[in-house]
Parts: structure tokens; C-alpha cells; sequence
């Protein structure tokens, strides 16, 4: 039987659920893949912590120089997070021909590159499943269940605390803050929530998966980024009355202009499989030449879920000799070759606030005429004598040209103010 010895650096809520799991289910893992993992040490400053997930005393190392110089630890998981200590720590566990499964998007999504060349030179693997979507198994359906596909779309809910968010604001009219400071409350946004509500934790997953999917190296800063802070509540409420669930979408096309990749709030029409991903679920829906419509859908964080991922990896690892490699030139600042799109196209969601009267309608709709775009459907709501909102869905169009038309809307002294403008996915 293959055996494999791992270390934990880091023991918080995923390091602890990659260690109850690989306790807890050591001789199921015998059982049923073949492979013995035994957790030969943690790195975990909080001694009390460690003990209480029940880890014996001499297994708790002090350093890191401990844990890459033992000669029983094959598999390092890396969950701390962020990319100072992590980074160090990861890169002198390949150095010393130790294998590295990492649940850090942050990391990998900024350091892929200069890891991957340490991993290479030691022949050693770098797993990173739980970096993306959690529990979700999205890489592996990439890297070995779609390779007879062209990928040519990735779009997803890949950052659970916004869903949850975005899930209060529809379900129970809450405004944005209210909504945050629920989700603090239960653990799922941060104290400084910056990282989920601004798209980062999306972004750097969607340049991760979208890299994998297009075998490209998409860098954070091709992924255009939009967080849910400017979303209010009028504007959800408005959208579900039309029929659309409002998202936080990663959204990565391959089309024939250029790679797309996006990260922005989306109305998505309800019957959409994405529009019934609520709470903190998240979900991923893929398009592949052959197969078609794939759709993952599960917990995109927590102890176990994400823990799950992890030690899919170590068992992967633990069980195959070979190790993958991105099959693209992944270098830092991508490759010069790949085309991205510059101006991309969507449906949009446009909501004015106009004077009541005579021919305003007529008047807003010319601006769109005039900017030959074309307009699928439109509904007025008075709020009180003179004032009224104006609720505009285009076609298909240039993002070029919606934002020329809203200047001119701008110019009208008819319309008093553009209240909201969301893109939107079929
Ligand atoms: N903060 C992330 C989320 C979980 O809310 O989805 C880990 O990426």
C-alpha cells in the first residue's frame, strides 16, 4: 500500500477540517484508495488550538525548518492564507522536494508561475483543487474531465459571502449594509469584508480557472473587476419584478474576438440554473464544444467542504507518480499572444430617474436609436407627480456604445439621474 506522510501548516477552520477528515478517515482511505496518510506534524502558533482538534503534542512543530526538514513528510498543505508567510513557507516545501497542496487562490492566482518552476526542478506536485470554489471539484473537472473540449465558456457564483449577500437583499429587501452585516455575523464576511465584496477572492479564482479552461495564463489584471458595494436594493427588487436574479458573476468566454473575463454583478434571468444558487452555495456552469452544459454546484468554503478538496489532492498525490503541469506558457505577465477582447458585449439593465411628462419616453428612446441600440423591453414606474423611473433591458450590445448613450442620456434635462446600470447573462 502506498503511504503518505502530510504536514498542516495552519490550523484554523480549513486546516482543522483537513485534519479531522484525514484522521477521522484514515482507514476508509486505506479501504477505498489504497493509500495510507498519516499527519505527521502541524504548524499551528496556537498550541491550545492544535490540541483541541486533538493533535498530540510532539506533532506540533515550532518552525518551518522542522516541518521541511522531516524525512517522514511527503505532502505539505499550505492553508494559511494571504502571500507573505504563505508564500515563503510554500516555496522552501518545494525546495525541499516536498509535494504542496494549497487551498490559496491569492497565492496561486499572483505566484503560479515562479511555484510551478519550483515544483518542476524538484519533480514534485502542486495541487491547488480547494483554491477555487471550495469543495467543488472545478479543477479536476478541467484538468481531467473535459480535455476532449474547447472550453468556451466559464461563468459562476465563485465567491460565497457576496451570494449571501445578494440572496438577503432579493429574499428579504435588505439594503447592501444590513445584508453585510448579517453575513458577519455568521462568519461568512470578514470583519474587513474588502477581499469578497469587491470581487478580489472572485477575481483571483476566475484567473485561475479561466487560465485552466482556455489554457492561456489569464493574470488578475486581465480580469475586469466589479464588487457588489454599489448594488442597492430598488434595483434587485426592480430586476425580480422583471423576472432576473442579480449575481456576482465570474464570467470567462473564448470567443472569436479575444478572451473575455469578468468579474461584475449580473442579472440572470430566473430560469437560469445560476438564479437558484442562493445563500453562501456557490456554482459553476461550463460550456464545452462536445459535451455542452456542465453545472457544479456546492460549498465554496467551510471546515469540511473545503477540506475535502484538500485532501482529494493528497490522496491524488499520495496515489500517482506523475505530476500535472499547466499546459500553457504560464509565466507572470501571461503570454503576448493571447488577444483579450477590448470591448465586450452584453445585455444591460438601465435604470433612470426622469421627469413625468409628455415625450421624455420618446426622448430617452432616441438616445438609444441614435446609438443604434437596440431595446428589448421597457417599463415605467411613476413614484409621485412629476418624477419617474424608467427601466430600460437592451439587446445585445458594446459596452462601447451603452457607455457613449448614458453620457447622452446624461446631457437631457429630462433625466434627472442614471440610478443603475447592470449587465446582463442569458
Ligand atoms: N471568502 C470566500 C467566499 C471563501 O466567500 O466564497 C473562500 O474563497
Amino acid at each position: 500500500m502506498k503511504k503518505a506522510g502530510v504536514a498542516i501548516l495552519g490550523l484554523g477552520v480549513v486546516g482543522g477540517g483537513t485534519y479531522q477528515i484525514l484522521t477521522e478517515k484514515r482507514e476508509y482511505f486505506k479501504k477505498t484508495q489504497g493509500v495510507d496518510l498519516t499527519v505527521e506534524c502541524v504548524l499551528e502558533k496556537n498550541v491550545e488550538r492544535a490540541i483541541s482538534l486533538g493533535v498530540e503534542k510532539e506533532k506540533i512543530a515550532t518552525s518551518i525548518e522542522e516541518v521541511v526538514s522531516n524525512p517522514n513528510v511527503d505532502i505539505v498543505v499550505e492553508v494559511i492564507g494571504g502571500t507573505g508567510v504563505a508564500k515563503t513557507f510554500v516555496t522552501m516545501a518545494l525546495k525541499s522536494g516536498k509535494t504542496v497542496v494549497t487551498s490559496n487562490k491569492e497565492l496561486f492566482a499572483k505566484h503560479w508561475p515562479e511555484l510551478e518552476e519550483e515544483a518542476k526542478k524538484m519533480n514534485v506536485g502542486l495541487f491547488f483543487e480547494a483554491s477555487c470554489v471550495g469543495g467543488v471539484p472545478i479543477i479536476r473537472t478541467l484538468q481531467e474531465g473535459m480535455q476532449a473540449n474547447k472550453i468556451l465558456s466559464i461563468k459562476g457564483i465563485i465567491n460565497g459571502t457576496t451570494n449571501y449577500i445578494l440572496t438577503k437583499m432579493a429574499n428579504e429587501g435588505s439594503s447592501y449594509e444590513e445584508a453585510l452585516k448579517e453575513a458577519q455575523r455568521l462568519g461568512y464576511a470578514e470583519f474587513n469584508p474588502t477581499a469578497d465584496v469587491e470581487g478580489f477572492d472572485a477575481t483571483y479564482k476566475l484567473s485561475i480557472l479561466s487560465s485552466l479552461a482556455f489554457n492561456k495564463k489569464i493574470c488578475i489584471e486581465n480580469v475586469y473587476r466589479e464588487g457588489i458595494t454599489g448594488v442597492n436594493k430598488e434595483d434587485i427588487a426592480y430586476g425580480k419584478e422583471m423576472g432576473y436574479t442579480l449575481k456576482l458573476l465570474g464570467i470567462g468566454k473564448d470567443t472569436e474576438k479575444g478572451v473575455e473575463v469578468r468579474v461584475h454583478p449580473t442579472f440572470v434571468k430566473n430560469d437560469n440554473p445560476l438564479a437558484s444558487v442562493n445563500d453562501s452555495f456557490n456554482a459553476v456552469h461550463l460550456v464545452g464544444d462536445s459535451v455542452g452544459e456542465i453545472m457544479l454546484y456546492g460549498r465554496g468554503a467551510g471546515a469540511l467542504p473545503t477540506g475535502s478538496a484538500i485532501v482529494s489532492d493528497v490522496i491524488f498525490a499520495a496515489k500517482y507518480d506523475e505530476y500535472f503541469y499547466a499546459c500553457f506558457e504560464n509565466n507572470e505577465k501571461g503570454n503576448k499572444e493571447t488577444k483579450f477582447a477590448s470591448d465586450f458585449t452584453s445585455k444591460y439593465y438601465i435604470r433612470l430617474s426622469v421627469a413625468d411628462k409628455a415625450g421624455v419616453l420618446s426622448k430617452v428612446s432616441g438616445v438609444f436609436a441614435k446609438g443604434s441600440l437596440s431595446i428589448s423591453e421597457v417599463k415605467q414606474v411613476s413614484l409621485d407627480e412629476d418624477k419617474a423611473q424608467i427601466i430600460i433591458i437592451t439587446h445585445l450590445c458594446n459596452e462601447s456604445l451603452i457607455k457613449k448613450a448614458l453620457e447622452k442620456l446624461k446631457t437631457l434635462e429630462e433625466v434627472y439621474e442614471v440610478k443603475g446600470v447592470i449587465r446582463m447573462e442569458d
